[in-house]
């Protein structure tokens, strides 16, 4: 079968994100509903200035992020991910954020044999209130990130699979309360419960 050919804009993006100064880090970043979406919210409308290249996509709770969900924003063109909830003790489900601890400290450990710089991924706790730390963890991650360069491996593998040119819009999620069942598109592991905040308050400053 013949592969599409790259469209004009494709090829532009690419030699922005090969030149390291133009480069812009694509950050995707799963984060609970409870807490850290209403502190990246409180980051919005406090109107704090924070790098703009983080898409959200919000969960019930950090302990319904599969770690697949990393994977596969790695492979839709992500160059770092954020995984963000409730502090300890704080879950709106009593326990789920510490399975994702647990989970993600193993996760973690397996980056590197997967062949991903355990450094894109981030893991924190930011409550509804802590709009100021949302920004922090923003800013750091893209400055990171920055410093790691592209991450184009599982990219260019999935690549001429991809839906559009758009990683991100190739992430688009069904928003269950619209009737969809599932969550990623065409992701069988998501399930019912995931929404796509595409332009979410945390993907720049206002
Ligand atoms: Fe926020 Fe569980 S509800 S981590």
């Amino acid at each position: 079968m013949t592969e599409p050919a790259p469209s004009a804009t494709r090829l532009d993006d690419d030699a922005r994100r090969a030149d390291p100064a133009t480069f812009e880090p694509r950050i995707t970043a799963f984060v609970c509903n409870w807490c850290t979406y209403t502190g990246a919210d409180l980051a919005g409308t406090s109107r704090l200035h924070m790098a703009s290249n983080v898409r959200i996509i919000r969960l019930p709770c950090t302990g319904r992020i599969d770690h697949v969900f990393i994977v596969k924003a790695f492979e839709r063109g992500a160059d770092g991910v954020i995984v963000s909830g409730c502090h300890p003790a704080d879950c709106h489900y009593t326990s789920g954020n510490y399975h994702a601890r647990r989970r993600f400290g193993v996760f973690r450990e397996l980056l590197s044999f997967m062949g991903v710089d355990p450094e894109r991924l981030t893991f924190s706790w930011v409550s509804a209130s802590e709009g100021a730390k949302w920004k922090d963890v923003v800013d750091e991650t893209v400055a990171r990130v920055r410093r790691l360069g592209p991450f184009d491996a599982y990219h260019q593998l999935a690549g001429p699979a991809l839906p559009t040119d758009d990683p991100f819009a190739a992430m688009e999620v069904r928003d269950d309360r619209q009737g969809g069942g599932r969550g990623v598109a065409g992701d069988t592991t998501a399930g019912p419960g995931v929404s796509h905040q595409a332009g979410a308050p945390a993907g720049g400053a206002s």
